[in-house]
């Protein structure tokens, strides 16, 4: 699992390298490779056996800041296939699909494993989750990337591939959450496998997939508390008496949608 806070860094450790400038650049640990930037070079055996948080000298004399990444850092850094979920909406989405300790959770599609690890990590040792990836090659650069972030591909997360709706009854999940083009066609599986007060979520970045999801919910009755948002996130660059909002921002990314379902005819 991912080592604790403040250790030495190991080989196979992930590290996120900090330049004066606030530049982040994200390797694995291999002992005996070096890593190259225009501040000079730096080898990996400096770094493994140093502690988190530490500054070691390049080549040219310039300082790097040994950090291991936060997820938000692994999951918007590391290379991928399919678009990640960011952040900002993963966490909404945890907090308003009720997603905690312990629960059973079916989530498609894995795409490149971002939202996978963020869910891995609310259900925990002593929940499941099952993440569903129709593509083959999604499917294995995700394995490589979860592998990556927690040291191994967590006891608890069961990758498979496929199509959701074909497992859908037989994970028994407590909570689903969709990041694929078309969530509506799982709306009536969801309706059928999930229990009173199970939770549906998913997310789409256009319009017209909003209303196709919303009018599936309506049409199966049996959800509640359904609610549609979207997420705006603004940083501010503070400098001496210069605070201000920054001029940049991610001006559009997707819209979550939830509902929990009750029991029709109970
Ligand atoms: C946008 S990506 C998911 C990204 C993921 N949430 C992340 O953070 O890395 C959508 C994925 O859903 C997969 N997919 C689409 N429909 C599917 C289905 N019915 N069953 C399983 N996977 C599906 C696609 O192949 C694609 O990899």
């Amino acid at each position: 699992m991912k080592p604790k806070t403040g250790t030495p860094f190991a080989p196979g450790d992930a590290c996120l390298l900090y330049d004066a400038k606030g530049r982040r650049y994200l390797i694995e640990l291999i002992a005996g490779r070096n890593f190259h930037s225009h501040r000079g070079a730096l080898a990996h055996d400096d770094i493994i056996g140093s502690p988190e948080g530490a500054s070691l000298e390049t080549t040219n004399g310039t300082f790097l800041t040994a950090l291991r990444p936060r997820l938000s850092d692994f999951v918007l850094k590391m290379s991928r296939g399919a678009t990640v979920l960011y952040p900002k909406d993963a966490a909404s989405l945890l907090m308003w699909a009720d997603i905690g300790p312990g629960m059973t959770v079916l989530e498609a599609g894995t795409g490149s494993g971002g939202l996978t690890m963020v869910l891995a990590r609310a259900v925990g040792p002593t929940g499941r989750l099952v993440s569903i990836e129709r593509r083959e090659d999604h499917a294995k650069l995700a394995r490589s990337r979860i592998a990556g972030y927690f040291g191994e591909v967590p006891d608890w997360v069961d990758l498979r591939i496929g199509e959701v709706s074909d497992v859908a009854e037989d994970v028994g999940p407590e909570r689903i959450v969709l990041d694929l083009p078309d969530p509506w066609e799982m709306v009536p599986t969801a309706a059928a496998v999930l229990p009173g007060g199970g939770g549906f979520a998913c997310y789409v970045p256009n319009v017209p997939q909003v209303e196709a999801v919303r009018s599936a919910m309506e049409e199966a009755g049996c959800f509640i508390e359904t609610a549609t948002f979207e997420v705006m996130m603004r940083d501010w660059s503070i400098s001496g008496r210069s605070v201000r909002p920054s001029h940049r921002m991610i001006g559009h990314t997707g819209f979550i949608t939830v509902g929990r379902k009750i029991l029709k005819d109970a």
